[in-house]
């Protein structure tokens, strides 16, 4: 068997960390490689080894049966490896082709640029790979899901054959996902080869012909994505079985802890993104929103959390209105918030690990003293953290929160909240981009919070996870509250309907 990539031995050391411990992927033409792995595996590590970003310490890259050194990504380009990054990298006030072209044929040939034949090459190839990209559009004005394919469109304006995705779909709609998924039928279909770096197994059954699973650096194996079942590559993704189904008992709700009454919110375009809205949450039940996203869930929760203020309705927490309270008189009250946004709400990225993990209590007993801080306590107590919720990083609690991946970002907030312990607990997407054994161990520890009679109001657009976790779900769309059932007796169907838009009942 030839291939187009061999990568073989690849070991990669950073500070305190092997990221790339031995690891050896080969990538046969035109198939769809799935790179499986946790959250801080060493995935996007070994990627970039192969586009060029770095050099790996030991072990040999082979292209067509030939040694290459990937020097740097232009080196990458010329040899025909492309790679779509987790953040894209695109001018916003530029458009499509302005991007495509930029820093490809002006490096090149250093010629004044043909915008115009540009454009030209560039409908012809989003047709053939039916990608449906506007040349002449702003960056700025394209959705996320458009932004993308124009990072296809870049690969494949300069000749690519092997396309490399860092976790494409985390930032896709569930039918951008599906869309995508056609889109890399397609270019397989015209001879590329692909590796697909995600955690979520459903994909890699949908997609990938072959799976690679690394573990903590080291490579675990390869196998066949048809002979092998979404458990066994769980299994040796984790090292451990893994359970899908979540485990709970029926709740057993007590009184009302958050009631939302006739809430109507404008939001930052200042429109009315959450309109005449009511909901009561009680402890000791988890309530689940579903909706597509955009359609209240933000307005909701940063009405609640103090983000955002009330248009008209109240909110009332316990037995007291905290519809004019400051953010941090709900945190105070007994509010906690994983928020949508861990960058920009949830941790400060030049902080450590530790500071992150006091930000809401560090002026408390026993983290301050007199006005001081009492390092050994917030140690003892981030320390407590990081090891219940697994959170890795090189450096342990004085890691810098920046050098951590997203995923272990995610497990410290979720690990820093429900350390709290608050009476209403609001998680915002709590497992997006999480693997399956955190996703597991995120779903226990919330039953956990409703099971000992804290509030949950769970916010998601995994519908599956809303339906395996929630004990009543509400429907939004269109900013309204459109259906609220019981989990118990609905059925995904019923709810897909409703997150469309269609009453309970409505239907003919
Ligand atoms: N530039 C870097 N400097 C220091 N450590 C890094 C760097 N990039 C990644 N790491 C560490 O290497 C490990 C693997 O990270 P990464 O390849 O991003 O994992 P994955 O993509 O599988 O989530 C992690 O422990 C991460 O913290
Ligand atoms: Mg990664």
């Amino acid at each position: 068997m030839s291939y187009v990539v061999e990568m073989l031995n690849i070991r990669k050391e950073f500070p305190g960390v092997v990221a790339n411990d031995d690891i050896t992927l080969r990538l046969e033409k035109g198939e769809i490689h799935a790179l499986l792995g946790e959250n801080g595996a060493g995935k996007s590590t070994l990627m970039s080894i192969l586009f060029g970003m770095y050099q790996p310490d030991r072990g040999t890259i082979r292209l067509n049966d030939k040694d290459v050194r990937i020097s740097n990504p232009n080196v990458a380009n010329d040899l025909g490896i492309g790679m779509v990054h987790q953040h894209f990298k695109l001018v916003e006030n530029f458009t499509v082709t302005q991007n495509i072209v930029l820093g490809s044929e002006s490096r090149k040939f250093g010629l004044v640029l043909d915008l115009k034949s540009a454009s030209k090459r560039i409908e012809q190839l989003s047709k053939q790979y039916g990608l449906n990209v506007d040349p002449y559009a702003k960056i700025e004005d394209i959705s996320v899901g458009m932004q993308q394919r124009v990072e296809i469109l870049k690969m494949l304006y300069r000749n690519a054959e092997v396309l490399i995705f860092d976790e494409p779909t985390a930032v896709l709609t569930p039918q951008e996902i599906v869309e995508l998924g056609k889109i890399m039928k397609n270019l397989i279909a015209e001879g590329k080869s692909i590796i697909l770096i995600t955690h979520k197994l459903k994909e890699i059954k949908a997609l990938a012909d072959r799976c690679t699973v690394i573990r903590r650096g080291k490579s675990i194996g390869t196998v066949e994505v048809a002979e092998t079942s979404e458990a066994t590559m769980a299994e040796m993704m984790v090292g451990r079985q893994v359970v899908f189904k979540v485990e709970k008992k029926p709740a057993a709700p007590g009184k009302r802890v958050l009631h939302v009454d006739n809430l109507s919110v404008k939001n930052s375009k200042k429109v009315l993104g959450l309109k005449n809205f009511s909901l009561d949450v009680h402890a000791g039940e988890i309530v689940g929103v579903a909706g597509v996203e955009g359609n209240g869930q933000t307005e909701l929760v940063e009405a609640i959390t103090g983000l955002l203020k009330a248009e008209s309705g109240s909110i009332v927490f316990g037995e007291e209105s905290i519809t004019g309270s400051s953010i941090r008189e709900r945190i105070e009250k007994g509010i906690g918030h994983i928020p949508e946004d861990r960058h920009k709400r949830g941790l400060v990225l030049d902080y450590s690990l530790e500071e992150n993990m006091v930000l809401e209590v560090y002026r408390k007993r026993p983290f301050s003293r007199r006005g001081l801080l009492n390092k050994g306590a917030i140690r003892d107590y981030s320390a407590g953290i990081i090891s219940s919720f697994d959170v890795r990083s090189g450096q342990g609690g004085q890691s810098i929160a920046r050098s951590l991946s997203g995923g272990n970002q995610q497990k410290a907030i979720i690990g820093r909240e429900i350390e709290l312990n608050p009476d209403l607990l609001i998680a915002v997407q709590p497992t997006r981009g999480l693997d399956v054994g955190s996703i597991e161990y995120i779903h226990k520890r919330l039953i956990e919070q409703r099971d000992k009679g804290k509030a949950v109001l769970l916010v998601s657009l995994e519908l599956e996870e809303i339906m395996n976790l929630s004990d009543r779900i509400a429907i939004v769309n269109g900013g309204e509250l459109i259906g609220l059932v019981n989990a118990a007796e609905t059925t995904e169907n019923e709810i897909g309907l409703m997150m469309a838009g269609v009453k309970k009942g409505e239907r003919a």
